[in-house]
């Protein structure tokens, strides 16, 4: 069977649901649980986003017409939410507390929420504008993406900034 980005992103999407699913049954005493499993969690939603955001969704916008604009513009501002707002208030958050279980709550809400909508329409409007091949480049694009040294910059970039706005955050509330 050809590999296809969009049945990758999707079993991404899938682990991700189940990190959510095992961080929502730890409890306040499993602190180094919960560290371990936000750990986990960045390290498989963050290249991912980026790479969204760098590659599929601009290739998306390029051939959508005005609803795949719309449902580009919902992504993003999805993903800016989760980033600016939702990730540094976890951050800012002590992980034996009942703060970090509500806020990591809405943050797997927002995942499931951003998941499923990528799944049910932009995957969708995506698979009729990318031909198997197309679909089929990116995907190997996307694995040799993840293992350079610019995924792992990213990362360490992106978890740096959320550590800061945390903690500003954490200051400021
Ligand atoms: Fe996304
Ligand atoms: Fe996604």
């Amino acid at each position: 069977m050809k590999r296809d980005i969009l049945k990758t992103l999707k079993a991404e999407h899938d682990e991700l649901r189940d990190l959510f699913k095992e961080l929502k049954a730890t409890t306040d005493r499993g602190v180094k649980k919960r560290q371990g499993l936000l750990e986990q969690i960045e390290a498989a939603l963050i290249p991912h986003a980026k790479w969204e955001e760098k590659v599929l969704y601009p290739a998306f916008k390029e051939r959508a017409d005005r609803d795949g604009l719309q449902t580009h513009a919902e992504a993003v501002a999805e993903h800016h939410a989760v980033e600016n707002s939702v990730i540094p208030e976890v951050h800012a958050a002590e992980p034996g507390t009942p703060e970090f279980a509500g806020r990591t709550k809405v943050f797997g809400e927002l995942i499931e929420h951003h998941a499923k909508e990528e799944e049910d329409t932009m995957f969708k409007m995506a698979r009729k504008m990318f031909s198997a091949e197309e679909r089929a480049q990116l995907d190997e694009d996307y694995e040799a993406w993840k293992t350079s040294d610019g995924a792992a910059a990213t990362l360490a970039a992106e978890k740096a900034k959320a550590g800061m706005k945390g903690a500003v955050r954490a200051l400021t509330h």
